[in-house]
């Protein structure tokens, strides 16, 4: 059957597949077929969505909706919220209004408003947004921020990928 009602692309790329990203598409493909469901709904994995610092991530198709930080214990929820008539599980819902992705981009933005932030700078902002150390970690390997020096200290830029991705415009002159 090629005509699937709904698609469910779960991403498996290296930092949700970290947090377990591959046991959960395992499962979810499992609870699919034991429900019967995978008649009209293809459960896919994928590459980065981009998101990575919030996963284990699923989006749903055709409504697009992006369901974050999934676990084991969420997939009961998920596959009665793919049978037919099925409501979305609100609680895993990721639109850029959610506390979560508001606070990382009120973090960029303050990060943004010179060319580079002093690396403690960054640091208290992270704390103030309830980010730790390992989230700035990963901010780095995902190129989102790059660890620099100037003049002998310690610096942080922030990368276009970054501000691609919370709409930041570059630093004018
Ligand atoms: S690794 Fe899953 S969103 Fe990036």
């Amino acid at each position: 059957m090629y005509w699937f009602r709904k698609q469910v692309l779960m991403c498996t790329a290296s930092h949700c597949m970290q947090k377990g990203a591959n046991q959960i598409a395992g499962r979810l493909r499992m609870e699919l077929k034991r429900k019967g469901l995978d008649h009209d709904v293809l459960a896919n994995t994928c590459d980065s969505i981009e998101i990575c610092d919030l996963g284990p991530n699923l989006v749903v198709y055709p409504e697009g909706t992006i369901y974050r930080n999934v676990q084991m214990k969420d997939i009961p929820k998920i596959i009665r919220s793919l049978q037919e008539g099925g409501e979305p599980v609100e609680s895993l819902i990721l639109t850029p209004d959610s506390d979560d992705e508001v606070q990382r981009r009120k973090l960029f933005e303050e990060a943004c408003v010179a060319d580079a932030i002093p690396t403690d700078d960054f640091m208290a902002l992270a704390e103030k947004y309830d980010l730790d150390q390992a989230w700035v970690d990963e901010q780095a390997r995902r190129g989102f921020i790059a660890h620099k020096e100037r003049d002998g200290q310690p610096i942080i830029t922030v990368t276009s990928k970054a501000r691609n991705r919370y709409g930041i415009p570059l630093v004018s002159g």
